[in-house]
């Protein structure tokens, strides 16, 4: 799967480098900020790359209006401004820069923890107003106390072993963290329940999704410790907004350190404007540092993916990364083909389909599913309007009810060299087709279990038809295909298998109608790879 990316559109700010680093590789760059839904929609069909913060909203219109779109580069972590699906059924890649602002938020969360518990910017203004309030300033140390920290992923991680530099206790939650990885970065892994209720400072660093929005509401802060200090720099949602403006007018939380909001900027300022909050307009990684890794990380993942060099920040594209390997390449070539040559065989695609992918010998071990994933594109290719390609398809074949199963074994029976076997069956027929990789091109070794006398090569129009062994049959065919102005490159026929046998041949094009065909073959198909 080629990748082109000529013209590229920048709609926030982002670091200079990152302009300077596409362009110095060939790329198109226009930067053109704070433009409106409907001027987005207007200008983004010119675009094959998209690159952006968290203030533009990629909606689903926005990736329909975008024809020639093949990727957003998001530069910094949180896609939640991004309608990943909406790209994903469109065949866009999403990319992240997942490490860039790491430590600035990680750091801005510390200083969150630290405000709340000094007032230092409660001080600062009561100091302008011309005050001195000595009294009513009062804090507490962070030594000794217990931090719990809701999500142990890359910020989550950088605050404990910060906080633990304060004397803090850190306690933490991760679904997929295990407690003897987290305790390797000094935080004792607890359940929520057990966490909420021993911490004095909680702070979350989790994705916004529908298992985080409110996981501090009513009900947990009623379990915590009363007087909990909570930090929210991950996203705006994660701490029920409402029910933490009550938890703080019942006292049951002694304050809170806002940098994300479930509406940015927030039109309603209950929680900005209560005493007891600290808040920033989502300033966690804005540092020089962190937007200079940003725009350089996200500028050269992009060249790298145009280069074929690698794919890294993908988040919607997993098969994509085996493609970008030069040896899986042709692999991926073979899939796709063996999915056409199927597809042609079987007649239709339905979702009454079985499809069976395996994959055989040591080199195809860690080929993931991509090999699959490539004969969905063959399946399903040239069914609609849908462009189908390595980010796609899975999704597809899905929504089509295809069942597609894929296993691997590393060994070849009686050979070292590696396959891939894929088997269609529908109500009316099912094949079985057998390919490799030969000197880098994807040929076909059999059709039904009855192998070619020599490889063929998957690729130009190829007519395959079965029919009874009959030396009078290649004649006939040769006179359909002659009479049509059609020529042979190449033919080659299987092993007989109850007196029948298949043959494909290489053909200059494709025939109109294959009907006339129809008196010396029993199946016949034609396709061009
Ligand atoms: P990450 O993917 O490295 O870590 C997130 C962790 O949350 C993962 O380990 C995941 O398993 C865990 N998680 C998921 N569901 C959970 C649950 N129900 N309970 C507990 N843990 C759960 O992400 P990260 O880079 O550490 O970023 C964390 C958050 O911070 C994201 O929401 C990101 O968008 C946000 N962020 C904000 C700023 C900012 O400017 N304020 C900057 C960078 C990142
Ligand atoms: C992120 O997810 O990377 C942050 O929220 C920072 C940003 O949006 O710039």
């Amino acid at each position: 799967m080629a990748f082109s990316v000529r013209r590229l559109l920048i709609s926030e700010s982002v670091d200079a480098s990152c302009k300077k680093i596409l362009e110095e590789n060939g790329i198109e760059v226009v930067e053109k900020k704070s433009m409106t839904k409907n001027e987005l929609l207007a200008e983004i069909k010119d675009y094959d790359g998209l690159i952006i913060r968290s203030g533009t909203k990629v909606t689903a219109d926005v990736i329909n209006a975008a024809k020639n779109l093949k990727i957003i580069g998001r530069a910094g972590t949180g896609v939640d401004n991004v309608d990943v699906d909406a790209s994903t059924r469109n065949g866009i890649i999403v990319m992240n820069t997942p490490n860039g602002n790491t430590i600035s938020a990680a750091e801005m969360t510390c200083a969150m923890i630290m405000c709340l518990a000094r007032q230092i910017p409660q001080g600062t203004a009561s100091m302008r107003a011309g005050n001195w309030e000595r009294k009513k300033f009062m804090g507490m140390e962070l030594y000794g106390k217990t931090l719990g920290i809701v999500g142990l992923g890359r910020i989550g991680k950088e605050v404990a072993t910060r906080m633990q530099s304060f004397g803090m206790k850190t306690m933490g939650y991760d679904p997929i963290i295990p407690a003897e990885v987290a305790i390797t970065f000094g935080v004792e892994f607890v359940a929520l329940d057990h966490l909420w209720p021993q911490c004095d400072f909680i702070t979350v660093h989790t994705p916004l999704m529908p298992s985080t929005k409110g996981l501090l509401n009513d009900e947990t802060f009623a379990k915590c410790k009363k007087g909990v200090k909570v930090i929210n720099c991950a996203r705006g949602g994660i701490i029920d907004e409402e029910a933490l403006l009550r938890a703080m007018e019942s006292g049951q939380c002694g304050g809170a350190g806002l940098d994300v909001f479930v509406e940015e900027p927030p039109k309603n300022l209950f929680l900005v404007n209560h005493p007891n909050v600290v808040s920033c307009p989502h300033l966690g990684a804005s540092t020089h540092e962190a937007q200079g890794r940003c725009g350089k990380d996200v500028a050269t993942q992009i060249v790298d993916m145009v280069m074929g060099r690698s794919l890294v920040g993908v988040i919607n594209a997993q098969a994509l990364s085996h493609a970008m390997n030069p040896e899986s390449k042709p692999w991926i070539q073979l899939g796709e083909a063996l999915g056409l040559v199927a597809k042609a065989c079987a007649g239709q695609i339905n979702g009454q389909m079985k499809v069976q992918v395996t994959t055989l010998g040591m080199f195809l071990r860690n080929a993931g599913n991509c090999v699959a994933t490539a004969v969905m594109v063959g399946l399903l290719k040239g069914d609609s309007e849908k462009h189908v390609n390595l980010i796609n398809a899975s999704l597809f074949a899905k929504e089509a009810g295809l069942a597609i199963a894929d296993k691997h074994s590393d060994t070849t029976p009686g050979s070292l060299i590696n396959l891939c076997a894929l088997e269609i069956s529908t109500s009316s027929a099912s094949h079985k087709l057998l390919g490799s990789v030969q000197a880098g091109i994807p040929v076909l070794l059999e059709l039904d279990e009855a192998a070619f006398g020599q490889a063929i090569l998957l690729k130009g129009n190829l007519l395959i038809y079965k029919a009874v062994q009959d030396p009078q049959i290649l004649p006939s065919i040769v006179g359909v295909l002659a009479s049509a102005g059609i020529q042979i490159e190449s033919y080659n026929v299987s092993a007989v298998f109850e007196g029948e046998q298949w043959c494909v041949m290489k053909i200059t094009a494709l025939l109109e109608d294959l009907n006339p065909l129809g008196p010396f073959v029993k199946i016949s198909t034609q396709l061009t790879i």
